[in-house]
C-alpha cells in the first residue's frame, strides 16, 4: 500500500527541522540533488559511524580506505560500466518526459530482464503501448526505446573539449577504488585471504528518473565492503555476510518486519548471486542495500586491461588463484530515509493535543540530550543549565534551548528524536535535583545533579 502522505510527511518534517534542503534552493534547486541540514548531518554521521564501527572496528580482517572520485577512464572500461551501465530511456512525444522504459513497464506488472538487450525491451514496449502512459501527461506516444548511459562525464584535464574521446567520470560506484587498491592494500597491510575493504563515499549516477525524494538521486553516498575470498569458500562467506548486514539493520533500530530479502532472478552484468535487503518506504518495498557475489569479475577484469598480475598466492598452501569478491553495498541515504520511516509517529494525546515524534534509536538521535533551564529570565537558571550544557557535551551531542515554553520545546526535541531532555528548575537550585524527560513515553523523573554523568552512561550504553 503508498502510503502517500506519510512520505510527504516526513519530506515536510525533513526540511522543517534541517535534515534535508534541495541543493541550491534559493535557485529553484536542482532536480534529484538534495543537501544534508544540521540533523540531516548528525543522522548521517550516526549512520556512517555505526556501519564502520561493525564492518571495521569489530572485525580483524576489514579495513578501511578513502580512494578518489576521479578515476582513470580505463577503470570504467574494465569494470564495464562503459558498455552496460545503462538504462532504457524512452521520451513522452507529448510532453518531452524523459522516462525509463522498464519502470513504465515495471507499473503494469511487467519486469523487464536485466539481461534483455534494448531491441527485446523495444518488442515488449511496442506490444504493450496501449496499457502504458506517460505518468506526467498521461498520454501514450512515446520515442523508440535508447540506450542511456548512467556514468556522470566530467571535463577535468581535458584540455581538447573531445569529452567522447576523451572521457573522464564521476565514479558511479565506490568499489572500483576498492578492486584497483587491492594489490596496495594486500602489501602494505597484515591482511590475509579472507579479508575486506570498506568505504563510504559519493557515488553519481545520471539516473533517468530520480523520485521518492533522496531515495534515487543523482549524487549519492555509499557504504561498501568487498570481501576478498578463495571461490572455495563462497557459499559459507557470502551467508555469513548477508547475515551480518540484517543485523545491522535490525541494530540501528529498524523493525524486522518492515525488511525483507529480495533474490535477484536476473543478474546485472558483473553478478553470479545476488540479493538485496528491502525496505518496506511508504511507496513500498524497494533496495536498501546489496548484497552481491561478483566471482572473479572485476579483479580479472583490472587485471586483463591493466597488464598487472592480481593473482593471489596463499602463504601456507602456495595454491595460486584469483581472489572472488562478495560485497556489500549500502546507501546512506536510503538507510537515512528507511529509519526516518520507520521513526515517524503521529501520536494522538487527546484531548485535542497531538505530537509528531522520531522514535529513533537512540544511537542514530541527531540530538542525544537537551537541556533546557524551566525559564529564560532567570539567571540563576539558565546559569545552571548552561553549566550542566558544558559538562555534557563533550560526550554528548548536546543542544541548549531556552526559547519559548517548555511543552514546545519538548515537542521540537520530539520531532528531531532526542531521546532525552534535561530540565534546570527552582529544583535544581534548591534540592540539586534535575528532571529527565523521556521521548517515547513523555515520563518525568527527577534525578540528583550528582549523578547526571552516571545516569547518563548507563543509558547511552
Ligand atoms: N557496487 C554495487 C552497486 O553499486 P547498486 O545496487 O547499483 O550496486 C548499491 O547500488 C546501493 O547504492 C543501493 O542498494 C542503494 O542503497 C544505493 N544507490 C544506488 N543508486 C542510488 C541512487 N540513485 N540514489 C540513492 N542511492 C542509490
Amino acid at each position: 500500500m503508498i502510503e502517500k502522505n506519510k512520505l510527504e510527511d516526513i519530506i515536510s518534517l525533513a526540511k522543517r527541522r534541517g535534515f534535508v534542503y534541495p541543493s541550491s534552493e534559493i535557485y529553484g534547486g536542482l532536480a534529484a540533488i538534495y543537501d544534508l541540514g544540521p540533523y540531516g548531518v548528525e543522522l548521517s554521521r550516526n549512520i556512517k559511524d555505526y556501519w564502520l564501527k561493525t564492518m571495521v572496528q569489530e572485525r580483524e580482517n576489514i579495513v578501511g580506505l578513502d580512494s578518489a572520485i576521479f578515476m582513470s577512464p580505463k577503470v570504467w572500461e574494465a569494470s564495464g560500466h562503459v558498455e552496460n551501465f545503462s538504462d532504457p530511456l524512452v521520451e513522452c512525444k507529448k510532453c518531452q518526459a524523459r522516462l525509463r522504459a522498464d519502470s513504465l513497464l515495471e507499473e503494469i506488472g511487467i519486469f523487464a530482464d536485466e539481461k534483455m538487450n534494448l531491441p527485446e525491451i523495444q518488442d515488449i514496449f511496442s506490444e504493450n503501448l496501449d496499457k502504458l502512459k506517460c505518468p506526467h501527461c498521461k498520454s501514450s506516444t512515446f520515442s523508440k526505446l535508447k540506450k542511456f548511459n548512467l556514468l556522470v562525464q566530467s571535463n577535468l584535464g581535458n584540455f581538447t573539449g573531445d569529452l567522447e574521446k576523451d572521457p573522464v567520470y564521476l565514479r558511479g560506484e565506490t568499489c572500483q577504488g576498492i578492486y584497483v587498491n587491492y594489490k596496495n592494500v594486500l602489501d602494505t597491510s597484515r591482511v590475509q585471504i579472507p579479508f575486506g575493504i570498506a568505504q563510504i563515499g559519493k557515488a553519481f549516477r545520471n539516473e533517468i528518473t530520480a523520485r521518492q525524494f533522496i531515495f534515487r538521486t543523482r549524487e549519492f553516498e555509499q557504504m561498501e565492503m568487498q570481501y576478498f575470498i578463495n571461490p572455495n569458500n563462497m557459499v559459507k562467506e557470502y551467508d555469513d555476510l548477508k547475515n551480518l548486514r540484517w543485523k545491522f539493520y535490525l541494530d540501528i533500530g529498524i523493525s524486522e518486519k518492515n525488511l525483507r530479502w529480495h533474490k535477484h532472478e536476473n543478474l546485472v552484468f558483473y553478478a553470479k548471486e545476488a540479493f538485496d535487503i528491502e525496505y518496506n518506504y511508504p511507496f513500498g518495498f524497494k533496495e536498501l542495500e546489496g548484497i552481491h557475489a561478483r566471482g572473479d569479475w572485476d579483479l580479472s577484469r583490472h587485471s586483463e586491461f591493466s597488464g598487472k598480475n592480481l593473482e593471489y598466492t596463499d602463504p601456507k598452501s602456495k595454491e595460486k588463484f584469483m581472489p572472488n569478491v562478495i560485497e556489500s553495498s549500502a546507501g546512506v541515504g536510503r538507510t537515512f530515509l528507511a529509519l526516518l520511516s520507520d521513526a515517524y509517529v503521529f501520536e494522538d494525546l487527546g484531548e485535542g493535543k497531538s505530537r509528531v515524534v522520531l522514535k529513533l534509536d537512540k544511537k542514530m538521535s541527531p540530538i542525544k540530550i537537551a537541556i533546557f533551564p524551566l525559564l529564560k529570565n532567570k539567571v540563576e537558571l539558565v546559569k545552571k543549565a548552561r553549566d550542566i550544557f558544558n559538562i555534557l557535551k563533550s560526550k554528548y551531542m548536546c543542544e541548549f534551548d531556552d526559547s519559548g515554553n517548555i511543552g514546545k520545546r519538548y515537542r521540537r526535541q520530539d520531532e528531531i528524536g532526542t531521546p532525552y531532555c534535561l530540565t534546570v528548575d527552582f529544583d535544581t537550585l534548591e534540592k540539586g535535583e534535575v528532571t529527565i524527560r523521556h521521548r517515547d513515553s513523555m515520563k518525568q523523573e527527577k534525578i540528583s545533579e550528582k549523578e547526571i554523568l552516571s545516569y547518563f552512561s548507563s543509558v547511552f550504553n
